[in-house]
């Protein structure tokens, strides 16, 4: 049995996909779904999915051991950055060694960084006449969207493009190849 936390601050979709691709999989278990927003869409989905949600504080995350030890406890494989918008303390990256991964919505190393999330990347992207956007895949370091890549997938942008046109192409890429990824992670 593999076991997935899934981190969210926002809306959520990315989690939900991921829980329903997992569903039906006997071998991976979401014993916990953690966010630093207390109004965040993904406690909702969470709720609805069955799923356990945790809700923290920043002091919890970047003043005590209380997260790695709940991961540590639940006795977590991966953890999953899905739409988190918090740097990862260094005590939890040394206490999950290649075990952290996030998705940022653009090709990465370009369009990444503090600041640099949702629309404010498709806004960019667009700004700078980019052919083309897509998603990264990569491992969590100390930095902003900046650890080892694992996988990317790209487009090519239309002449008409809008932030919340490419969100959604972006979304629909995301829950392509999110759920295969990690499977595929778990599998080594
Ligand atoms: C995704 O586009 C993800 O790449 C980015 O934030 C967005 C989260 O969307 N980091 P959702 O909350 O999963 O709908």
């Amino acid at each position: 049995m593999k076991k997935i936390a899934l981190f969210a601050s926002g809306n959520g979709s990315n989690v939900q996909r991921i829980a329903t691709f997992f569903k039906t999989n006997p071998d991976v278990e979401i014993p916990l779904v953690l966010t630093n927003n207390p109004g965040a869409g993904v406690l909702q989905r969470a709720k609805n999915l069955g799923l356990n949600t945790l809700v923290f504080s920043k002091d919890d995350f970047y003043h005590s051991q209380k997260i790695i030890d709940i991961l540590n406890r639940e006795g977590i494989d991966l953890v999953v950055l899905a739409g988190f918008l918090w740097l990862i303390p260094a005590t939890m990256i040394a206490a999950f060694p290649n075990k952290i991964i996030n998705i940022h919505p653009a090709l990465l190393p370009k369009y990444g960084g503090k600041g640099m999330y949702g629309h404010h990347v498709h806004e960019a992207v667009i700004a700078n006449k980019e052919k083309k956007s897509g998603i990264t895949i990569h491992y969590v370091n100390e930095k902003y969207d900046d650890g080892q890549i694992i996988f990317q997938s790209s487009f090519d942008l239309a002449a008409e493009e809008t932030p919340q046109s490419l969100a959604e192409k972006i979304h629909l890429q995301e829950y392509e190849h999110f759920p295969k990824v990690i499977e595929k992670l778990l599998k080594n």
